[in-house]
């Protein structure tokens, strides 16, 4: 299992470049199934969540050619359309091609996604969705069994606002029989990322990005060249790295209007936050960092999957921030791995309590889940000593290439495989 070692103190500096989007890539991948012409998605993430997504896409008879450039998909025989559960018990994100799945076939057969370290992670408003449109779904020995002669189109109004949900029943509604009127949809960019890839492909979508989404079901899609979005998570991680440490970054290759509520935050505690251009945001040191509360909220919101990232830069900030998470119920696992290297946290319920600024020492530490590992990240580079992280694998879910990318922003970090055993290939599933 690798691990990083990581000596703390650089400020970072320079430009670091941010990657597509892993949260758009995902649906997009599950979307060529919905048509048996070939789909060709540029700037895909190299990240192990996506090999996972390319192994169940081409265990169901997809052929999946993942390219440095782009990555080109055929879905023409899916000759086994099962989910099978080896596969998505490491990544609840397979959930994604139910929807896809009963649109183009009538039938699937996918494993029920198990919980993950951050909650219990149900899918019941995809599978209510589902039945609104007419799909049986039977849920036996672990998996859905789901069968239509065709979907039907309906009104849907999501109990919860659901990412995946939306994303599921948004690629379900675009074959299905006459229109279907989402409410109290996700307004995430990776909504529209995959809104945009089925426009392309022949689908007729309205409102895509907004609580309310519009479908006039059409009898077939054919195929698309489409460029994904970069990663917003990615490049509100880096903010959050050249603030933490004090340096001068300028975060490339992202897409600034999607970063509002972390550029909003990061100024209330202290950082100097710029956009130099669309795709450019530069963060500074600017005087010490201020205690700021967050409240996890969804898009536009604070974002959940910045929660962990924001607690290290808030152990440095003077005074007291409340960190409030609201979207999953144990989301928190990297609490106590930073009160190990010195931070002063206390957790009540749904509310973590931050006081600082701390000074963090190196420690052991490991990772438990994506975004908790970059939580660890950020405080290794500014903890005194040389900090090992280890389970990094977590990590490779979702960041491509991080240590490359941290150290050419003066980062002092390495990889190091497990001295006893093999070492993992960065695309190994778990
Ligand atoms: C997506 O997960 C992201 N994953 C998550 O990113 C992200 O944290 C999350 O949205 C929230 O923004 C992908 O897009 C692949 P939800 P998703 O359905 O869709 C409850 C990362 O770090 N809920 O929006 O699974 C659920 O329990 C990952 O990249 C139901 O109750 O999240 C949660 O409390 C982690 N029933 C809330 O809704 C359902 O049927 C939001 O979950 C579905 C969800």
């Amino acid at each position: 299992m690798d691990r990083f070692v990581i000596r703390g103190g650089n400020p970072l500096t320079g430009v670091i470049h941010v990657s597509g989007a892993k949260n758009s890539a995902l649906p997009c991948m599950a979307a060529a199934i919905l048509t048996d012409d070939a789909v060709t998605l540029e700037n895909i993430p190299q990240v192990r969540d996506i090999e996972t997504e390319r192994r169940l896409l081409a265990s169901m008879g997809a052929e999946v050619d993942l390219r440095e450039d782009r990555t080109i998909l055929s879905c023409r025989t899916l000759s086994d359309p099962v989910a099978k559960y080896e596969i998505v018990k490491t990544m609840r994100a397979s959930a994604l091609v139910l929807g896809p799945l009963i649109a183009r076939t009538g039938m699937a057969r996918v494993a029920m996604p198990g919980g993950c370290a951050i909650g219990g992670r149900p899918i019941d408003l995809h599978i209510k969705g589902l039945e609104k449109m007419g799909a049986e779904i039977a849920q036996e020995h672990g998996y859905l069994e789901a069968r239509v002669e065709r979907l039907r189109g309906a009104h849907i109004v999501f109990d919860k606002i659901t990412v995946t949900g939306t994303e599921d029943l948004l690629m379900a509604a675009v074959l299905a029989e006459g229109e279907t009127l989402m409410e109290n949809c996700a307004r995430e960019p990776e909504v529209a990322d995959l809104a945009a890839l089925l426009t392309a492909m022949g689908a007729r979508i309205e409102g895509a990005g907004t609580g309310s989404i519009r479908v006039e079901g059409v009898s077939s899609l054919h195929g698309a060249r489409y460029r994904i979005s970069p990663d917003r998570i990615e490049a509100g991680t880096f903010l959050v790295a050249g603030a933490i440490t004090g340096g001068d970054l300028t975060v490339a290759n992202c897409c600034a209007a999607h970063l509002g509520a972390v550029m909003a935050k990061l100024e209330e505690a202290g950082a100097r936050v710029d956009v130099l251009a669309p795709d450019a945001v530069r963060v500074r040191a600017d005087g010490p960092l201020r205690a700021a509360d967050i409240s996890t909220e969804e898009y536009p919101g604070f974002p959940t999957d910045m929660q962990a990232q924001y607690m290290a830069l808030a152990t440095q900030a003077e005074g007291v921030s409340l960190v409030r998470e609201n979207i999953f119920e144990n989301r928190f696992m990297h609490v106590q791995e930073l009160v190990r290297m010195g931070a002063n946290i206390k957790v009540d319920g749904s509310t973590a309590t931050v006081r600082g600024p701390a000074r963090l020492s190196a420690a052991a530490v490991m990772c438990s889940d994506l975004r908790a590992s970059a939580s660890l990240v950020l405080a290794a580079l500014v903890a005194e000593g040389e900090t090992v992280v280890d389970r990094v694998y977590h990590m490779d879910r979702g960041y491509e290439r991080i240590e490359e990318k941290l150290s050419q922003a003066g980062a002092q970090i390495q990889r190091l495989g497990n001295l006893f055993a093999p070492r993992e290939r960065a695309h190994s599933a778990a």
